[in-house]
């Protein structure tokens, strides 16, 4: 996958554990393979080998369980979900269940063959990510020819019907053809348009030095933005995010820590958010010993930073707490070190500072370029994972 997926705040607030939590959405990620190799991918810098996924029958019972916990949606991620052959049976039983179904693609591997039969399977909708609008910087972002075949995955989804969101993570080298990824969007006429300013985590966390737009990038892509989402207002809806390190308050990050989302990762790990486990501090509950509904009501690590009792200052006494639940423990713990610190995009926080220079210092170093000469720099994903099981 390319980066945490956007989620879009639930409208319920009732209670169906006991915890006073509700659970909402459920990011499956069924394999960390995939074909490509963003330089700002958000699996963990260390992925698991094939071998240890979960295999059908697991994840049939975690999808079972997600709807006694009531899990209205739940998107198939990775890596690269289509090179799980299983994807239309688990995308049928998710079904059945009556969850709202979403493939979050590359669009490699979705061929006619399989996106007929994950249409007939009764899958919602489907999200492509692409890289940028132009082939050439499009695959050297990607790191394999793709954007092609990407063009072709979008455009049958659409004759076959599917709703699509294109996804596309906006860094240094490609925000500035906004325009030109808008357009693309209509042209392959997409419902909904994701402008993702490229979260800091994860490889983008390594690669940060040539990922990272500038302050002027940043300006000039909000206003392209803001001009698209009223010109395309009923036609398309066109989401952009901003970027934490240019703001002045973190984001709700998942509307909470354990709060409304969970992730179960391949190995079958259930986490907060799909970057938790690079927190080595923090122990994981694994379906393959407790239920998910368990894990939700009873882990450690979930009621690790849920609510606002864990907070320390300044969050603690801040009127926004609640809002944005001191933002995202990922991002303090990459900064700090300590992931219950105040989120350090926060200005309140007692780290901005660090923050702020870290990002000036960024800005003074910065890469232009994804050029051969620069290629040095990043650190792209190497393992050998693309194969189809
Ligand atoms: Fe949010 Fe904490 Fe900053 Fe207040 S101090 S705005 S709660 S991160
Ligand atoms: Fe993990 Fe924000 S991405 S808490």
């Amino acid at each position: 996958m390319d980066q945490q997926p956007v989620v879009v705040a639930p409208q319920t607030s009732h209670t169906t554990t006991t915890n006073h939590y509700r659970a909402f959405g459920l990011l499956a990620e069924l394999t960390y393979r995939c074909p490509l190799h963003c330089p700002y991918c958000s699996n963990p810098l260390q992925v698991a080998q094939k071998q240890s996924e979960l295999t059908t029958n697991e994840w049939l019972r975690v999808i079972q369980e997600a709807s006694e916990l009531g899990i209205l949606h739940i998107l198939f991620s990775g890596g690269e979900p289509l090179l799980r052959r299983d994807i239309v049976q688990l995308v049928a039983s998710a079904q059945q269940t009556g969850m709202y179904t979403n493939l979050i693609t590359s669009g490699l591997g979705f061929t006619r063959h399989r996106a007929q039969e994950l249409k007939a399977a009764g899958l919602d909708s489907v999200q492509i990510s692409f890289q940028a609008d132009q082939a050439e910087l499009a695959d050297l972002i990607a790191g394999a020819r793709a954007h092609q075949r990407k063009l072709a995955a979008a455009r049958l989804a659409r004759e076959l019907g599917f709703p699509l969101t294109l996804n596309v993570v906006l860094h240094r080298e490609n925000i500035e053809r906004l325009s030109e990824i808008i357009a693309l969007a209509e042209e392959l006429d997409a419902q909904r348009l994701e402008l993702a300013n490229t979260q800091f985590l994860g490889w983008a966390f390594q690669n940060k030095e040539v990922l990272l737009p500038t302050r002027q990038q940043v300006t000039d892509a909000h206003h392209t933005a803001t001009a698209a989402q009223l010109r395309l207002r009923g036609k398309m809806e066109v989401l952009y995010i901003l970027p934490d390190y240019y703001g002045e308050r973190p984001k709700p990050c998942l509307f909470g820590w354990g709060q409304r989302f969970l992730t179960v990762n391949p190995m079958g790990n259930v986490l907060p958010c799909q970057t938790a486990g690079e927190i080595p501090t923090i122990q994981f509950d694994n379906i393959r010993e407790h239920s998910l509904p368990w894990i939700w009501e009873h882990s450690s690590a979930f009621k690790l930073f849920r609510g606002t009792a864990w907070m320390p200052e300044p969050c603690r006494s801040c009127p926004h707490k609640e809002t944005d639940f001191g933002g995202c423990r990922c991002q303090a713990f990459l900064i700090t070190g300590d992931p219950a610190q105040t989120d350090p995009t926060c200005d309140l926080s007692p780290h901005h500072l660090q923050l702020t220079q870290m990002v000036e210092q960024l800005q003074q170093s910065a890469t232009r370029h994804f050029t051969p000469e620069n290629a040095r720099k990043i650190r792209f994903r190497t393992d050998p994972i693309s194969s189809r099981d």
